[in-house]
């Protein structure tokens, strides 16, 4: 049996459809958010469903799970949007938010915005 300090992150988060879930309501919330909503405006479904695709897979591809990311690195992705401080955190309260929605323990919601914060130097210019 494996334990729980064992497990990998992705196994942490429920795998696949526990990461799914969570990227799903995640971007229901930023993309109806009234200052960050902005960014995907014009954006066809289609388009949303890749976005929501490639998010999936980048994060199970991070938390260890058996995923392979194909999409563009984070700087190439977003150099030019424009998003800037108060953005991204808008971006992080809606992050810790749809956590506690799912009731994601403490030690994975960290792990989670830790990683997010990993990357803020990438995104926000
Ligand atoms: C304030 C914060 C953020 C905003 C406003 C934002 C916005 C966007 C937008 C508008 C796109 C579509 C770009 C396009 O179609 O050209 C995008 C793509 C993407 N974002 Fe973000 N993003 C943010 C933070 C993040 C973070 C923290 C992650 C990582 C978990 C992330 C992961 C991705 C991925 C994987 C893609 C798809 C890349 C691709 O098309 O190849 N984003 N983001």
């Amino acid at each position: 049996m494996t334990s729980q300090e064992e497990k990998s992150l992705y196994e942490r988060l429920g795998g696949y459809d526990g990461i799914f879930a969570a990227v799903d309501d995640f971007l229901d919330r930023v993309t109806s958010d009234p200052q960050i909503g902005v960014y995907w405006k014009g954006h066809s479904n289609d388009s949303m469903e890749r976005d929501r695709q490639l998010i999936v897979d980048f994060l199970c591809e991070a938390s260890g799970g058996p995923a392979h990311y194909r999409g563009r690195d984070m700087k190439t992705s977003h150099e030019g949007l424009g998003i800037n401080d108060p953005d991204w955190k808008i971006f992080m309260d809606h992050a810790a938010a749809m956590l506690d929605h799912f009731e994601v323990p403490r030690q994975e919601k960290t792990e989670v915005l830790d990683f997010f914060t990993s990357l803020k130097g990438d995104i926000v210019e």
